[in-house]
């Protein structure tokens, strides 16, 4: 042993609080990337002080398995596109989960293990517990990893009664937990913990079955919530201070940031975590109809030449295409010609929290002209172009105006209100959340169609 238990203590406080940095760094374009360095390094310091404290035996079988483990996340973060974030981010949430799981059943059943008494009892609970989030956050991860890559429907599964069954077998997890805690050795004990185990998973994957495609976003980072408590958890059962604060930061974190996207969604926490939103409610949504105006580039790049006001709201297609390098060079050059060029932000645009404001930042798009919807939404009816790039579930004016549609509520960017809101997508195809949008059939829009990109590139040729 390298380090004294005075000196890992000392380690993980350094790396707690450099977590801290992190958190607070990464939540500002500006400070990102240090708020990440800070990350990676308070990552380093806890790691390293596990090992070096002796704490962890079997080393070499870690060494290789940290290895191998590492490649396999440099390959899969180097590979990933950004559009597919969510599911790997759902997808790294579900191991998170299993790991507590595994080190809930080791913990338990290690021969070595000394506790007696009240120390056993608590040690149990820490157990009991940490399995039961684990399970859950990795059975309802692999679900919304399903949903995300639509392996799985966007659908809500709405079984008769789905709250007394979850109430029911909630009420068998606790039973489970008495039975646990007064078994009379491990072997009898590991019986209760096994069927919670299963129960808690079916619990899991009822749980995120039951939410609609439209409310995923909050789902994901609800397991982001779930995996850090399980981690807390993890931490509690191997006295290992610095999980715990980690698993608490992300843990709350998570849990802040899904209460932040339930508000810009206009929907209920608690609502949308027991399922049922996202399923368009009884009736069916209103279905428009009217004429579609189709219009060329050149047209779009006389449109924006002569306005004094545009706004750019861009969305999942933008992102899709790879189109903010093109909206980059445009915004550019319309700002020399003197046009006011701003860009509107909505809290769920795109597949990832802060994912527009990532790409804009990428291609360099100045961060004080980025707004976020509430910031400009009022500023519509001056605006001469609104110019929706790839963007439909955020600017369906069906969310303010029917009841019945899935997204009812939800606020969205008026883009209709602007003298003339010109639409780039490749087709007449629904959005993430599978609604028909009327904005494309309203009199004052013209939808360029084709893939972002070109568009935007024949735009930009154009504007000379
Ligand atoms: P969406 O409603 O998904 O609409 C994107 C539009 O982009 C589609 O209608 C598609 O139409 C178009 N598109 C796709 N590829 C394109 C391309 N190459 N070129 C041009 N257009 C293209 O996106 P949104 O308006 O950004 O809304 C986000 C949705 O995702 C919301 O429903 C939100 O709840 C959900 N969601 C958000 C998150 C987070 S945290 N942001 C996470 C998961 C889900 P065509 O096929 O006709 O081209």
């Amino acid at each position: 042993m390298i380090m004294n238990p005075q000196m890992l203590g000392a380690a993980y406080l350094a790396a707690g609080a450099l977590f801290i940095l992190s958190l607070n760094g990464l939540s500002h374009q500006e400070s990102a990337r240090r708020g990440n360095l800070c990350g990676i390094i308070g990552m380093i310091i806890a790691v390293g002080a596990t090992i070096l404290s002796g704490s962890v035996g079997n080393l070499h079988i870690m060494f290789p398995c940290m290895i191998i483990g590492g490649i396999i996340g440099a390959v899969v973060a180097l590979k990933v596109e950004m559009t597919q974030m969510p599911e790997l981010v759902a997808g790294f949430h579900s191991l998170v989960g299993l790991a507590a799981v595994l080190v809930g059943f080791s913990s338990y059943m290690d021969p070595n293990s000394q506790f007696v008494g009240t120390e056993k009892v608590i040690h149990e609970v820490e157990v009991y517990l940490g399995v039961f989030i684990g399970i859950i956050t990795f059975t309802g991860s692999i679900i919304a990893f399903g949903k995300l890559s639509a392996i799985i429907g966007g659908k809500p599964l709405m079984i008769p009664g789905r709250h007394w069954i979850n109430l029911i077998m909630l009420l068998i997890c606790i039973y489970f937990g008495y039975e646990f805690l007064n078994a009379e050795s491990h072997d009898a004990g590991v019986w209760p913990l096994l069927i919670m185990t299963v129960i808690a998973g079916i619990i899991g994957i009822h749980l995120i079955m039951a939410i609609g495609g439209a409310d995923m976003p909050v789902v994901v980072s609800m397991l982001n919530s779930y995996s850090g408590w399980a981690a807390a958890a993890t931490g509690f059962m191997l006295g290992n201070t610095a999980l715990i604060v980690v698993g608490s930061l992300v843990g709350s974190s998570g849990a802040i940031l899904s209460y932040i996207m339930c508000r810009a969604m206009n929907r209920k926490f608690l609502a949308v975590i027991l399922g049922g939103f996202g399923t368009g409610g009884g009736a069916a949504a209103e279905a428009e109809e009217g004429e579609v105006t189709a219009t060329s580039a050149e047209e779009v790049a006389s449109m924006l030449k002569d306005a004094s006001e545009v706004i750019i709201v861009p969305g999942y297609g933008m992102a899709v295409a790879q189109a903010q390098y093109t909206v980059s060079d445009i915004t550019k050059k319309l700002r020399s010609k003197g046009v006011n060029v701003r860009f509107g932000i909505h809290p769920v645009a795109g597949r990832l929290p802060g994912h527009m404001n990532v790409l804009l930042a990428e291609s360099k798009v100045p961060y004080d002209i980025v707004l976020e919807m509430d910031e400009l939404n009022d500023d519509f009816p001056d605006t001469d172009v609104s110019l929706v790039i790839g963007a439909n579930d955020i600017v369906n004016p069906s969310a303010q105006t029917d009841p019945n549609s899935p997204i009812a509520g939800m606020p969205v960017l008026e883009v209709w209100k602007a003298k003339t809101c010109v639409v780039l997508k490749r087709s007449m195809a629904t959005g993430y959340a599978g609604v028909d949008n009327p904005l494309f059939i309203k009199d004052n829009t013209e939808m360029l169609f084709g893939d972002a990109k070109d568009s935007m590139d024949e735009v930009l040729k154009h504007l000379d």
